[in-house]
């Protein structure tokens, strides 16, 4: 990395599913003029794409030629798979579960390291995920691990994929959840886990507004700390 990028600021939000990351990166991204990547799209796209081509969700080797050749694009608050677009798509259960399977695979997530990394661009960069402050942007400036108890999550994506006009059931999304922490935290290469200097943030009984601010306050105060060394 060069000294130009390393300049560039990083806040990374992690979490288990449906903790709020996205909306909470997406506003933290908004309220600073920062650009936004959200990394768990990228795993859903593989898996969506694996899908479409017939790729099996373990075999590692195509997985990866996969993840490299990807043709994405965000843009609008769309987002674009080889032309097309999957906004919606990819937030299945189905394309979710999926994502977490080839997660588990190192070659998919190597593939995918530069790809995420080349989203750091002037003014800044809100980056959310599993492994943001562990691995993919160690160097972050300030570092936020988000979670939430598995009910109000469950209940966040029933909300969530109602509006979206797709039928759920709480008590599946609820074990689905659970199955899937497991595998994300289980799993040999960059885990979910909070990093050791990272913020723990219980959105639990808080509103998103309040999260916002909370995270705001801690970037201002990290960026007022550096101008003073
Ligand atoms: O955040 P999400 O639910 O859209 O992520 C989908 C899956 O992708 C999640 O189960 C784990 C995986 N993932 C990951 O392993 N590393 C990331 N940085 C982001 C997501």
């Amino acid at each position: 990395m060069s000294a130009k990028t390393s300049a560039i600021p990083v806040i990374a939000i992690d979490g288990p599913s449906a903790s709020g990351k996205g909306t909470i990166a997406e506003r933290v991204a908004g309220a600073l003029g920062f650009h936004y990547l959200d990394s768990g799209a990228l795993y859903r796209l593989i898996a969506l794409a694996a899908t479409q081509a017939g790729v099996a969700l373990d075999d590692e080797g195509s997985l990866a030629r996969l993840a490299e050749e990807l043709e994405v694009r965000f843009s609008g608050g769309e987002i674009y798979l080889s032309g097309q677009i999957v906004t919606n798509e990819i937030r299945s259960e189905k394309c979710g579960i999926g994502a977490s399977r080839v997660a588990a695979l190192p070659a998919v997530r190597a593939a995918l390291l530069e790809r995420q990394r080349a989203f750091r661009i002037f003014p800044g960069l809100v980056a959310e995920g599993r492994d943001m402050g562990t691995v993919v942007f160690s160097d972050a400036k300030l570092k936020v691990f988000l979670t939430a108890s598995a009910e109000v999550r469950a209940e966040r994506r029933y909300k969530q994929l109602k509006e979206k006009g797709i039928d759920a059931n709480i008590r599946t999304l609820l074990l689905e959840l659970r199955e899937r922490d497991e595998r994300d935290s289980a799993r040999s290469v960059a885990p979910l886990q909070k990093a050791a200097d990272a913020r723990e943030l219980d959105g639990t009984g808080l509103g998103i507004e309040e999260i916002v601010r909370q995270v705001l306050d801690w970037y201002r105060q990290k960026a007022a700390g550096s101008r003073h060394l």
